[in-house]
């Protein structure tokens, strides 16, 4: 007797925001920071054997609103997320997301999640993974620019995966920084409210730069950045939105994701086509040389790619099997007969 009730097929497991933030909270933010940090640093490793693609944009006055797939050949996987500057003024978030992984094979979906938090924390890792290769070492001290919704997580990374202590605070709306100062300094990150940008880069050994405005931004300026400093700049990731001077990527050693994509998002839009940068994951596999030298000025140019968040959500799978951090989402329409699809619809009138 065909049955109008859902089958095991029909279900896929899905990540609330509720079960994320539940999630977070049962492994700890710092150890989930220091292992979502290596596992994009174990995909970056095995960069070759991704599908890449820019991804794929749709642009507005008021923002932007991306697709981002990609595929290993087993596990396919994609996100959709917004960048919307102007949002935070309505009480909305400028960047939320969600994301599904699929099964190559079939195509049938294994995974959907939200992933406004979890890009915030994957965003934070692959900049702590950048850190790991370029950053001065035993460098104790960070500037962060921006203290919006990505601020928090971005210290958290760089002090679990680099043993940052000190954190330099500025934004040009002081509620936001003190905002990070009252979620920082309870979990004993030392806490420095500054009044200007180049007050908060003094002394820093990582600038990272994480503002959110939809145009050519200038929060660093040449004179401000002294030698030796590692940049990482995560806000200007938009064709027309960029953070630094051109004149800072003229003496720093830049340092990219995916270059198709960065040079169409990322600060060296401002740049010739033939701006030399490194591939990130070339550094990792050792084919190329991150840090040199003391004195050299390393930039992570960073704009978000498909990997990071495919790394991302095949780490959230791995950590929900077995546990009830996750519901099951009757997702899948899975007629008895897969060809009677219109019966399975008279079926459940
Ligand atoms: N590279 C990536 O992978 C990645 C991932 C996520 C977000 N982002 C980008 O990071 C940026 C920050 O995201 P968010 O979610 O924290 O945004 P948000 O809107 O929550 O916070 C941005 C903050 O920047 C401040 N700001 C704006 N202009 C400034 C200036 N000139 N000087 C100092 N502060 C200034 C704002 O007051 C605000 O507090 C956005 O541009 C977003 O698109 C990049």
């Amino acid at each position: 007797m065909p049955t109008t009730a859902p089958s095991q097929k029909a279900f896929i497991p899905f990540v609330s925001v509720e079960n994320m933030m539940r999630l977070v909270h049962h492994i700890g933010i710092e150890p989930m920071l220091e292992q979502l940090t290596d596992a994009i640093e174990a995909d970056f490793r095995r960069w070759p054997s991704f599908d890449k693609v820019p991804r794929v944009p749709s642009h507005s006055l008021e923002g932007v609103i991306e697709l981002m797939p990609t595929s290993d050949g087993e596990i396919y996987g994609f996100k959709y997320v917004n960048g919307h500057p102007q949002n935070t003024a309505q009480g909305l978030q400028t960047v939320t997301a969600f994301g599904l992984l699929a099964q190559v094979s079939n195509g049938y979906p294994v995974l959907l999640s939200e992933m406004t938090m979890l890009t915030a924390l994957r965003t934070a890792a692959t900049s702590a993974l950048a850190a790991r290769y370029l950053a001065p070492q035993n460098a104790k001290t960070m500037a962060l620019i921006g203290n919006g919704a990505q601020a928090e997580f971005q210290a958290l990374a760089m002090r679990a995966v680099i043993g940052i202590e000190h954190v330099k605070l500025f934004d040009i709306d002081p509620k936001a920084t003190e905002k990070v100062r009252r979620n920082l300094e309870p979990m004993g990150l030392a806490i420095t409210a500054c009044s200007s940008a180049q007050a908060a880069i003094e002394g820093a050994d990582i600038i990272t730069t994480c503002t959110a405005d939809k145009q050519y931004a200038t929060i660093l300026t040449d004179n401000m950045v002294g030698a030796g400093v590692h940049i990482n700049a995560i806000g200007g990731d938009c064709p027309g939105k960029t953070e630094l001077h051109p004149d800072i990527l003229k003496r720093a050693d830049t340092f990219v994701e995916y270059p198709p994509q960065t040079r169409i998002e990322g600060e060296i839009q401002q740049m010739e086509p033939n701006y030399p940068v490194t591939e990130l994951w070339q550094v990792i596999n050792g084919e190329a040389k991150g840090r040199k030298d003391a004195s050299q000025i390393t930039l992570f140019d960073s704009v978000g790619f498909a990997i990071e968040d495919f790394s991302a959500l095949r780490y959230i799978r791995a950590k929900i099997k077995g546990t009830d951090f996750y519901q099951e989402l009757d997702m899948i329409a899975d007629p008895d007969d897969p060809r009677d699809l219109f019966g399975m619809l008279q079926r459940s009138k």
